[in-house]
Order: C-alpha cells, then structure tokens, then sequence
C-alpha cells in the first residue's frame, strides 16, 4: 500500500505534467488560432495596420524565415503605389549601380529601414519611423545644387506642399510650372461623370448574358423561391438603377457561387454577392481602412473598433458594401454624405455641412447647378478616377479605397481638387491643418512656398543660358 506520502507525491506529478500539458496547449492555440495572438506582439500596431494586427500571418508568413518573406508581404500589398510614376524612389532606382553609395547610410531597398512596426515610440505620421530629416543621406548638397534651397533645414523637406519620399505626382517642377498663376476657382470646374452603366458591353468581366440589360418591373421580381416577400424590398428595387439594367432578385440572392453554379435563395447577400458584377469596387475596397480586414480573412470592420472618433450608436455596424449602399435602394447620393455621417464624427466631418463644397453639392441636389459641380464626402474621398480595364480601353470609376488619396494629402490634388481650383490655392489649403479641421470653410492661411521657388529657379536658369549664349 503506497504511504499517504507517495501518494501526495502522485498527486502533485498528475497535477504538474497536466497543468504544463494545458499551458503548452493554451499557448500554442494562443499562437495560431485564438484571438490573443496580440499577446506575443511586441508592442501596439501603427495606424495603418491596426485592423489587421491580429491577422500576423498577412506580414510574418513564414516566422522563421527572416526579412525577405516580410519585404515581400509589404510589395504584395502596396507594390502597385511603389513603382513609376507614382513613386520617385522606388525600389529600382536603387538597384542602378550608380546610385549603390548611397544606400550605405541608409537602405531604402527595404520598406523596414522607414517603416518597422510595434514601436509606437518611434512612429511618426504615416507610418514612418525614420527621422523627418532622413533625406540628407542622399541630398545633402542640395542647397548648392539649387540656390532657390540654400540654407534650409532638412527638417523641412517634407512640409505640407514641398516634397514627399513616394508620391510627388503633383509636386514635380515641370508640374508646379505648368500650373503657375492659375485663379484659386476655376472658370469650368465639375467632376468627370461616372461610366460603368453607360459601358456594360465593353466590360470583359460582366456577366452580359446571365442578365441582359432590360427594364424589370415589379412584375418580373424572380424571388419565387423566397415567399415572404418584402413590399418595400420590391419598391426600392423597382425603381432603381438596378431594375433598369436587367439585375433581379436573384441576381443578388441566388448569385453563382465560386463554380459558377446558382445558389440557393440567400436572405442575407454579402459583399462576393456584389462581387460578380462589381469585382474592382470590392478590390479597391478592400485595400484601404473600410475593407482591409476583409482583405485579411477577417471579421467585416466596425466603428467600436475604430482609433478615430465614431459615432456611439453606430458601435455595432459592420463595413460591407450595403453600410453606405443600403441594400435595395442603392441611392449614391444618401451614400455619398448621409451614409458617412452616420458613423464618423470627428471635428473635420462634422464641419463639412457648414462648408461652401456642401453648399455646392446641396444645388447639386435640387438641381440648380449641373451635375458635377458639387462636393460631397465622397467627391473628395472616393473620386472618379480614370482605370484601366486593358491595354485599349479604360472607365472611370469610383475610387472605393478612401486611402488611396489619403496620406500624404497632397495625393488628392490631381483627381480631385485640381477639377476645380488652381494648384497654388489648392497646396495652401492642403497645407492648412487648421482649415482642414473646419473642412476647408474659409481662405487658407499658409503659404506654401513651391510655386514661387519653381518660378525663380526657371528664371535664373533662363538668365544662364542666355549669359553664356
Ligand atoms: C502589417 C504587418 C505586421 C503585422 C500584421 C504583424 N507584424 Fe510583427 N512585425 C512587423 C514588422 C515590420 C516588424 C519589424 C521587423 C524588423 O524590424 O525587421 C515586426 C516585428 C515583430 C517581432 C520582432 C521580431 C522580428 O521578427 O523582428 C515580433 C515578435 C512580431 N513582430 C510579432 C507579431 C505578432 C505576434 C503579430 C500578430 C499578433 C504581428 N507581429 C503582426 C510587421 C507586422
Ligand atoms: C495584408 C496587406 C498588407 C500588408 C502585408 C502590409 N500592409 Fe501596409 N497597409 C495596408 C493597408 C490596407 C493600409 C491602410 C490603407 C493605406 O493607408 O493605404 C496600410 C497602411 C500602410 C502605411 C500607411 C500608414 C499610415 O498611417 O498612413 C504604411 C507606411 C504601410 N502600410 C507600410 C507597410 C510595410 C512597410 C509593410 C511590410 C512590413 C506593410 N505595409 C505590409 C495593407 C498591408
Ligand atoms: C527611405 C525611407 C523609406 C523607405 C525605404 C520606404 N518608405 Fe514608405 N514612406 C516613407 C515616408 C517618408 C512616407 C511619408 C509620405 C511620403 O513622404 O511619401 C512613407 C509613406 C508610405 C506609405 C503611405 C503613403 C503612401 O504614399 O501610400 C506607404 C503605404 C508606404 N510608405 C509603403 C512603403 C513600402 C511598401 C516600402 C517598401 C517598398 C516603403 N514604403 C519604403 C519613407 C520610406
Ligand atoms: C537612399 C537615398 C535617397 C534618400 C534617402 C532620398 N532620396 Fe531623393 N533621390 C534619390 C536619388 C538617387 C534621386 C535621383 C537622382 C537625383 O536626382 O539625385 C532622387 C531624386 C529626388 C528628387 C527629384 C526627382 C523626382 O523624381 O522627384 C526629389 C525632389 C527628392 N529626391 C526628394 C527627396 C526627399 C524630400 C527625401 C526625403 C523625404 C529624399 N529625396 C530622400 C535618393 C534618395
Ligand atoms: C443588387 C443586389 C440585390 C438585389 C437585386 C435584391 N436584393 Fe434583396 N437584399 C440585398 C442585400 C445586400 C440584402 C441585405 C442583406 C443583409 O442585411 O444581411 C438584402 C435583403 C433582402 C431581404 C431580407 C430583408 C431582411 O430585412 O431580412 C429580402 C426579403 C430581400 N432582400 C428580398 C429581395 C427581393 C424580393 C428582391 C427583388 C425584388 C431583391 N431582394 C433584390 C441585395 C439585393
Ligand atoms: C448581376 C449583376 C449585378 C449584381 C450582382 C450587383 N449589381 Fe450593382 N449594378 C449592376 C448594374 C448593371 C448597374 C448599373 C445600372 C444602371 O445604372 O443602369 C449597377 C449599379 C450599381 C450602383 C450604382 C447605382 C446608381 O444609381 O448609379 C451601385 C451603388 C451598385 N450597383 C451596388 C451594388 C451592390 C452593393 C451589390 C451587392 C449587394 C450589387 N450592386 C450587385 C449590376 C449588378
Ligand atoms: C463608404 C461608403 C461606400 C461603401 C462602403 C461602398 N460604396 Fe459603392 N459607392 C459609394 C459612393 C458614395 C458612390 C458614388 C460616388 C459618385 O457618385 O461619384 C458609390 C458608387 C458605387 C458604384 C457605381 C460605380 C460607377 O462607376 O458608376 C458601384 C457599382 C458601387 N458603388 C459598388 C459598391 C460595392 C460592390 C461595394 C462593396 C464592395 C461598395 N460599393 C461599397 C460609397 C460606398
Ligand atoms: C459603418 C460605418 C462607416 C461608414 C458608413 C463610413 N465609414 Fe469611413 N471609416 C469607418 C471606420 C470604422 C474606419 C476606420 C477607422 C480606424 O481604423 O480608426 C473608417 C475610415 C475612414 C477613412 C480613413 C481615415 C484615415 O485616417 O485613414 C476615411 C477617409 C473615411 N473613413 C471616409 C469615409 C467616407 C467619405 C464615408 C462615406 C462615403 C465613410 N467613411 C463611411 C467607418 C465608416
Ligand atoms: C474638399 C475635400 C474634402 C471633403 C469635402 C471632405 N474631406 Fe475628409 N479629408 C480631406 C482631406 C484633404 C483629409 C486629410 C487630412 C490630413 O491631411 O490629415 C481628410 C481627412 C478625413 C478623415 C481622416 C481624419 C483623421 O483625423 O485622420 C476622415 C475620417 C474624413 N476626412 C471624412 C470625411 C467625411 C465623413 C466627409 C463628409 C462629411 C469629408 N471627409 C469631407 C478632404 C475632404
Ligand atoms: C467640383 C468642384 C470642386 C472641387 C473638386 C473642390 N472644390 Fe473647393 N470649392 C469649390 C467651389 C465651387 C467653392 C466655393 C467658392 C465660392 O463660393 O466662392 C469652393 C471653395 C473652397 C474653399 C473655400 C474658399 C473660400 O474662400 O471660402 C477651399 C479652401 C477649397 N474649396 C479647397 C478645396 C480643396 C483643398 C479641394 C481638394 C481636396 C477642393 N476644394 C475641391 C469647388 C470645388
């Protein structure tokens, strides 16, 4: 009979080998399943990626294999922005063995040397956890170069209106020079209008024939196979864009599925539901913040888990197409205005509704200006932008990667304020923090010295030509 002793003893090892066999499974199941992953994380993520921290996989996809595999998830998710023309310094421009001396103090080959994560510490404005003054690396004899740069602080590189590392697009002097004295409103200023419906027979990847374009009529509503029938459900789609081009119930609720089949009658479509018709605008809204978590397998965003301010009641929303969209009535307009303020509340979207833009978009509305001229959220946000469907053909289509114009701001000139004011007015009002809060009511009150330096810098370098003719 083993002693009350041995017994104990037993006891204790039972306890110790189960207990370490439950922690070791615990932590594993932490690691690679459970939603605590963020507990191996070494410290907070960046704004840009907070939505997706939880998802370690979309960067570290290989834990083990060192910082190739990490470069190359940063390129599978922002390469298409890191090329000409949208890039100055992108990759290749290092990879010229003349410009190899210069990545001896600072290696601009890897996104990491700018952009680490989990140091908050360390993290400036997007993204970047370089010094502002890193650009002295490589352009320390600017100021003898340029004269119009004599004197100046690195520092200063990067202020509002001047330069940026990737995207200067609209900063370069050719462009600066060709926009030189333009009046801050121009004469013809409206947005391009939209094309997709008017282009159906031209899209490759609309399925045409599945639902040749027709106006339906409540009559027609193929929602057989669902019999309790929503009469509200039915007059929204009625009369709506897409009754009129051939799109019925079961084009949403029965969509084909990933072989093409037709599916059961579905009560709640979700975003691959849109997909089969509208594909780049559930690609473009994956890639910027309403979508990403998407993108990432995730669970569909929502304001509760937000770092900007959002609206309390709106906690409990979840991002999908129909947030803005709604789901039979699709009305762009309630989604171009309404539909945002229903979550965001931060001092710059509530102020828009005091602004001349939203004054502008109101005549819109009632039909007192043209089509065009106005500006909602979404004319600043989610431009019309040109895309190319091929090598022949392109449409403009609505940009869903709000993003995409974002950070820095000096990206939304070109397919949005450039429509309608000159350059020189629209760099002092990108540059205002202060307007931008009261979203843009009233002049700008600084002054971005860009133009003017381009202006001197052609006139001294026509001034030396012609001296040394
Ligand atoms: C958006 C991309 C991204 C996501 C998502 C991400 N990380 Fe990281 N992580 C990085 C980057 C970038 C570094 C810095 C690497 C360097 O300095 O070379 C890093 C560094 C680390 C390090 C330090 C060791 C190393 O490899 O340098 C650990 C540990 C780590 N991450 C764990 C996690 C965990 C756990 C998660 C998920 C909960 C996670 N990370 C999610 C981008 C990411
Ligand atoms: C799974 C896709 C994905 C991966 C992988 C990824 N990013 Fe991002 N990143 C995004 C999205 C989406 C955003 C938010 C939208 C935006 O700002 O463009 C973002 C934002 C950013 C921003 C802007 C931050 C800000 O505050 O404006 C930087 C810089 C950035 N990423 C760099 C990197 C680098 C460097 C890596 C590699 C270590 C990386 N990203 C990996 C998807 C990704
Ligand atoms: C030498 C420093 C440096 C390197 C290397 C670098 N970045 Fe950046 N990045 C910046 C700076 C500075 C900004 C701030 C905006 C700007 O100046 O363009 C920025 C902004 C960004 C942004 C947000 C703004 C935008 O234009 O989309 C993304 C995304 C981004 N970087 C991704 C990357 C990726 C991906 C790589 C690697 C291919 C990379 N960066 C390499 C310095 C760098
Ligand atoms: C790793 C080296 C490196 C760093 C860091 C760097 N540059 Fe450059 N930059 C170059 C090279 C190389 C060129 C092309 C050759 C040249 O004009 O000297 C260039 C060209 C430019 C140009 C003119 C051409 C163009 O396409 O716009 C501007 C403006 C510029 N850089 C600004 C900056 C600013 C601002 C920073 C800091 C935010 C910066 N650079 C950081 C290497 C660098
Ligand atoms: C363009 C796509 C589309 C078309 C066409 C469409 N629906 Fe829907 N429908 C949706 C979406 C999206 C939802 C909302 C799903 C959710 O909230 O989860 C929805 C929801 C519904 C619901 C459930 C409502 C509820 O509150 O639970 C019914 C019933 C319905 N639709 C009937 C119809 C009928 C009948 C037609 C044709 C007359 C139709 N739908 C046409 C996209 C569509
Ligand atoms: C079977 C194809 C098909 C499906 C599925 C589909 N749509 Fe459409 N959608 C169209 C067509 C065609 C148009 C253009 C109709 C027109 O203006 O005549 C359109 C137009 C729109 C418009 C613009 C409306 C306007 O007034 O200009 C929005 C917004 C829209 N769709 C959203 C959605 C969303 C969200 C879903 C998924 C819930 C969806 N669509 C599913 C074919 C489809
Ligand atoms: C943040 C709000 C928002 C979300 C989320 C959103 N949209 Fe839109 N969408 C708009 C606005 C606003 C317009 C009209 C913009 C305009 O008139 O220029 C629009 C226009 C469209 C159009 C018409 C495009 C054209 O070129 O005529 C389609 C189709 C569309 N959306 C589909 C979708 C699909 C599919 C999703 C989900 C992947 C989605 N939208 C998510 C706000 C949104
Ligand atoms: C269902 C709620 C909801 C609706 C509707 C919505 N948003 Fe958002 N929006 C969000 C959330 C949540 C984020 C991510 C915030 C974060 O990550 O901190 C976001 C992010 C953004 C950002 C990116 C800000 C940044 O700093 O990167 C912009 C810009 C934006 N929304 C504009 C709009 C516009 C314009 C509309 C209408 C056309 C709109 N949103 C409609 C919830 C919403
Ligand atoms: C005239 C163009 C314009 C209009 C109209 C406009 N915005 Fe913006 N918005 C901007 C610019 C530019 C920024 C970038 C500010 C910066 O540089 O940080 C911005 C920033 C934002 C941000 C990010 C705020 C942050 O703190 O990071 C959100 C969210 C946003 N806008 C939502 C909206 C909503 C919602 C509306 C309509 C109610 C709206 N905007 C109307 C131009 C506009
Ligand atoms: C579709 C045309 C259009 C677009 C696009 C547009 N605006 Fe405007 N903007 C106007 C109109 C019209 C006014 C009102 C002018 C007036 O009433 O005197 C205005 C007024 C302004 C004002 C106030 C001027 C004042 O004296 O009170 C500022 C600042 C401004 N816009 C900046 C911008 C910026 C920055 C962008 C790009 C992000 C932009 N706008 C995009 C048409 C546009």
């Amino acid at each position: 009979m083993p002693s009350d002793k041995g017994r104990r003893q037993r006891k204790l090892w039972l306890l110790w080998t189960t207990t370490s066999i439950a922690l070791i499974g615990a932590l594993v199941y932490l690691m690679t399943e459970g939603e605590n992953k963020q507990f191996f994380m070494p410290g907070p993520m960046s704004d840009g990626h907070h939505q997706i921290g939880i998802a370690c996989e979309s960067c570290h996809r290989d834990p083990l294999a060192g910082r190739t595999v990490l470069q190359q998830a940063c390129i599978d998710c922002h390469g298409e922005e890191r090329r000409k023309p949208f890039d100055s310094h992108p990759r290749s421009k290092f990879r010229d063995p003349r410009n190899a001396d210069r990545l001896e103090s600072i290696n601009a080959l890897e996104c990491t040397t700018c952009h680490v994560e989990h140091q908050p510490e360390i993290t400036g404005a997007n993204g970047l956890t370089q010094p502002v003054d890193f650009c002295v690396h490589c352009h320390a004899d600017i100021g003898t170069d340029r004269p119009s740069h004599r004197g100046m602080d690195f520092a200063s590189c990067a202020d509002a209106g001047c330069h940026n590392f990737h995207n200067n697009r609209a900063l370069y002097t050719d462009f600066l020079l060709k926009h030189l004295h333009e009046p801050d409103l121009l004469e013809r200023r409206t947005l391009p209008a939209r094309e997709f419906a008017s282009m159906l027979e031209e899209l490759p990847d609309y399925p045409l024939s599945d639902h040749p374009r027709r106006q339906l009529s409540a009559a027609d509503a193929d929602n057989d196979r669902q019999p309790s029938l929503d009469a509200g459900a039915l007059a929204d789609w009625a009369q709506t864009a897409h009754a009129r081009s051939g799109v019925n119930c079961s084009g949403c609720h029965a969509a084909p599925d990933d072989q093409g089949e037709k599916s059961a009658w579905n009560d709640h479509p979700g975003v691959q539901a849109c997909a089969g018709c509208h594909q780049l605008e559930l690609t473009r809204f994956e890639r910027g913040k309403h979508g990403m978590r998407l993108a990432a397998g995730l669970t569909p965003m929502t304001p509760a888990q937000a770092r900007l301010p959002m609206r309390e009641n709106a906690d409990h929303l979840q991002l999908t197409c129909t947030s803005c969209h709604t789901a039979h009535r699709f009305d762009v307009r309630h989604a171009a205005v309404e539909a945002c303020l229903g979550c965001h509340t931060d001092r710059h979207s509530l102020a828009y509704k005091q602004s001349a833009h939203y004054r502008a978009w109101r005549r819109e509305l009632a039909g007192e200006a043209a089509s065009g001229s106005g500006v909602s959220c979404a004319g600043c946000h989610m431009p019309r932008v040109e895309h190319d469907i091929n090598e022949w053909s392109s449409r403009i289509m609505v940009e869903h990667n709000q993003n995409a114009t974002l950070s820095p701001n000096e990206k939304m000139l070109r397919p949005v304020c450039l429509h309608c004011h000159g350059l020189g007015f629209s760099l002092n009002a990108l540059a205002d923090r202060d307007l931008i809060e009261r979203n843009f009511d009233g002049t700008p009150r600084v002054d971005v010295r860009s133009m003017e330096m381009a202006e001197t810098d052609l006139k001294r370098a026509s001034q030396e030509a012609a001296s040394a003719r």
